[in-house]
């Protein structure tokens, strides 16, 4: 099958579900090989099956350094190199800031910021020894850029993740490595993540809605919107593209939208 990741390889942290599940598929169906990496190897290996036939499920619990280099090998051993790495594994930590405990505080500093860190240097140092080129995607967030007062830690997560990927790009770039790297910083998403707020919420509906109304597109992304977004930037489309940071956020990041009240509004 032809397609814009023809003889590709690559290797998708936290595939079982949401975002990284729909960058799979993507990519399968632009003609990629595809390993789904995951802690829940219930889910991945039902996501691998149903995507492709050519597509596998590799144990990954990205805060284990022993994980990232068995599930490499297993790439390696199978496809024989790799050409593309997204580190799409995250969890969310919200809530009230000083009820944050040191344990909150450390595993989502441990699976967004240091899993993300393994990855690139995992993949970079693999990708090296092959001596291809290579693309590294981060998934980042709106909150790698803008802070959030309902989700301090989750927040200092992303934005280590935003300036983690700048570094290597220019880690890679520094040492004429081929090798790429960025980041796509989404605004919520219409995704599995959000189940767990919609009760509260009372009902997915309620939930839609309410954070739609605080993007200035007044539109929520779902997860095929961030998967084409990561395509774009690890694909050779983007060859000359490196550190750079791509919102998928309905134009969040780019300001405000004043309220149809504000008397600026009605001044002619
Ligand atoms: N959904 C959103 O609204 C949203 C918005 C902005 C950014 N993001 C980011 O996008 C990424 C994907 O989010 P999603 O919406 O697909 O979430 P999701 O919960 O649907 O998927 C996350 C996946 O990561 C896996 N995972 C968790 N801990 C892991 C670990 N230690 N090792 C390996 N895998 C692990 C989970 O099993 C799950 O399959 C995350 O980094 C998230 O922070 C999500």
């Amino acid at each position: 099958m032809s397609g814009r990741l023809s003889g590709k390889v690559t290797l998708i942290s936290g595939a079982a579900s949401g975002i990284g599940r729909e960058t799979a598929r993507l990519f399968a169906r632009e003609g990629g090989k595809v390993f789904l990496g995951d802690i829940d190897s219930e889910r991945g290996g039902a996501a691998a099956a149903e995507i492709s036939p050519s597509a596998h499920f590799v144990p990954l619990n990205v805060t284990q350094e022993e994980s990232w280099s068995a599930a490499l090998e297993k790439v390696l051993n199978l496809a024989g190199r790799i050409d593309i790495l997204v580190n799409s594994a995250g969890i969310w930590t919200g809530g009230d800031f000083i009820d944050c405990s040191l344990a909150d505080w450390q595993q989502t500093m441990d699976v967004n910021a240091t899993g993300t860190f393994l990855g690139c240097r995992f993949a970079v140092k693999a990708m090296k020894a092959i001596g291809n080129s290579g693309s590294i995607v981060n998934i980042s967030s709106i909150y790698g850029n803008i802070a959030a007062d309902d989700a301090v830690a989750y927040a200092a997560s992303k934005g280590a993740v935003r300036l983690l990927t700048k570094g290597v790009a220019l880690y890679c770039a520094a040492n004429t490595l081929p090798i790429r790297c960025n980041s796509v910083h989404p605004t919520y998403v219409d995704s599995e993540m959000l189940e767990r707020f919609a009760e509260a919420a009372g009902g997915r509906e309620l939930e839609v809605a309410r954070l739609s109304s605080v993007v200035p597109m007044r539109k929520l992304p779902v997860p095929s919107d961030i998967a084409e977004a990561i395509l774009f930037l690890a694909s050779d489309a983007a060859r000359l593209i490196t550190g750079a940071e791509l919102p998928v956020d309905g134009g969040m990041l780019a300001g405000i939208v004043a309220p149809v009240s504000n008397p600026a509004r009605l001044v002619s």
